[in-house]
């Protein structure tokens, strides 16, 4: 008699990747490289070092070598609360009436409540060995703040938070956690940098975004001596931190026989889609299987969607290096959302460059669907996921619908990257009837594109 699947696929201790994948290494061709908006040439390992710590800047610009090995006292970390579940979602399959075998990759055991912890664990560490005395970051959601706060609270490095204020304002507790790390969280857009004044002075009543805060967070990093500035995702070498969580998953899902039809993530700036599809996209690559691989993002910040594959800064005050994505424009201010780790103008430009090159799908939801879908895993499942991981959710279901309509047994793999505890504002809006659903219009979006960086003969 064949074994039944358990519920949830624990791996051991021993059992837990000791290198982190780099999925660069496999890619035909390669994302272009980041653009120096001082020289308007391709930027160097050595133009990141007033930005990011050394090994970071390596990590970034490293196309070559396919395994990094994780560090010894980054492992201890990871072992505080890795390896993470792989979870069968039978009561979801059942509540569906779905033929579809539904897994998910649940990354919200740990406080910060998401998988941000997987890289603010491995850039405290570098920064810490390289002696440095402070770091800064932005944060949207929140969880990104909360998960740097504890990774440099357990290394000792000082650290200050730019929050996008709209997030501030409606997570009041975020904040607090942070602080109980010892960050000092400042609203963004601020009047404590260049930047944020600026912005301050053309849009007083703005919400902030993630690209203000990290405007804001950079200033304050090169402006402050042994001071580097960390950012939560779409660089490349987040989405090489974040790698774990595919390794993971594709042990554990060998483990049971099992290998995915689809895999679905959330999509923001693509850190955990980018780490979830690593070793699955490999094999893709390298033409050992072909599942399909499909990112989610919110219609208000459509950003694989609707966005243009173009040079653009990373950031909305047009101090970090250009990178070749897909964008809405660093100056696109997304309506309030409440997935507001979801709320970045651009993506990874690995993501991007295997969207453009046809490796990947992508599909934007509405936050209403996304709730809907949210509340409906919650009292299946057990967990209250987080607004953004309740997109994959969304993507899972409808493609586990598709399977009863056609009678397929697919295998759905997805990223649960978080919990929504700290979300119930929006939960209750949403409750109270009170969510909207705000989709860009073609004009909106253009005003964004218009204002994409010339480089001459680059990009006109
Ligand atoms: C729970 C959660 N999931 C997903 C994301 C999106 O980020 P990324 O696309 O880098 O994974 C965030 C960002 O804040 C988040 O907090």
């Amino acid at each position: 008699m064949m074994k039944k699947i358990p519920h949830r696929i624990y791996l051991t201790e021993e059992q837990m990747p000791k290198q982190w994948y780099n999925l660069r290494a496999d890619m035909k061709e390669l994302p272009a490289p980041m653009m120096n908006p001082a020289t308007l040439r391709p930027a160097t390992e050595e133009d990141l070092y007033p930005v990011f710590c050394k090994e970071l800047a390596h990590q970034e610009m490293d196309d070559k070598t396919r395994y990094v090995p994780i560090p010894d006292e980054i492992l201890e970390f990871y072992k505080m609360y890795r390896p993470s579940p792989l979870i069968r979602a039978y009561n979801l399959e059942k509540a569906l009436g779905t033929p579809a075998k539904i897994y998910y990759k649940f990354e919200g055991n740990n406080t910060s409540g998401s998988h941000k912890l997987n890289s603010a664990v491995a850039q405290a560490y570098y920064a810490k060995k390289q002696g440095l005395k402070s770091l800064t970051t932005e944060t949207g959601a929140g969880q990104w703040g909360t998960a740097l706060a504890e990774a440099c609270s357990f290394f000792g490095i000082p650290l200050t938070v730019f929050m996008v204020k709209a997030s501030y304002e409606q997570k009041p507790f975020r904040k607090a956690i942070i602080q109980t790390f010892d960050a000092n969280v400042i609203a963004s857009p601020s009047n404590t940098t260049d930047a944020g004044r600026k912005i301050l002075q053309e849009n007083p009543e703005t919400s902030g975004s993630l690209g203000c805060a990290i405007s804001e967070a950079v200033e304050k990093a090169v402006t402050t001596p042994d001071c580097r500035y960390v950012l939560g995702s779409v660089l490349n070498q987040v989405l090489l931190h974040q790698s774990i969580i595919g390794l993971e998953s594709k042990i554990a899902m060998e483990s049971i026989g099992e290998y995915p039809d689809v895999i679905i993530g959330c999509a923001g700036g693509g850190s955990n889609l980018g780490g979830l599809i690593a070793p699955f996209m490999q094999d893709k690559l390298t033409g050992k299987a072909n599942p399909r691989m499909v990112a989610v993002e919110p219609a208000s910040c459509p950003s694989l969607t609707r966005g243009k594959y173009a040079y653009d800064f990373c950031d909305t005050g047009k101090i970090t290096p250009m990178a070749k994505m897909y964008t809405l424009g660093c100056e696109f201010i997304p309506a309030p959302n409440h997935a507001g780790g979801l709320r970045y103008h651009g993506m990874s430009p690995v993501l991007s460059k295997l969207y453009h090159d046809g490796y990947m799908e992508a599909v934007a939801v509405q936050q209403t669907k996304v709730f809907n879908a949210a509340t409906l895993f919650a009292k299946q499942e057990t967990i209250l996921p987080a607004p953004e991981s309740a997109h994959a959710i969304y993507a899972a279901i409808e493609e586990a619908l598709k399977c009863k309509e056609t009678g397929e047994e697919k295998t759905i793999l997805f990223g649960l990257t978080g919990t929504g505890y700290f979300d119930m504002t929006a939960y209750t809006s949403y409750l109270e009837g009170k969510m909207n659903d705000f989709i860009p219009t073609d004009e909106d979006l253009q005003k964004g594109f218009d204002k994409l960086p010339k480089i001459p003969g680059i990009q006109g």
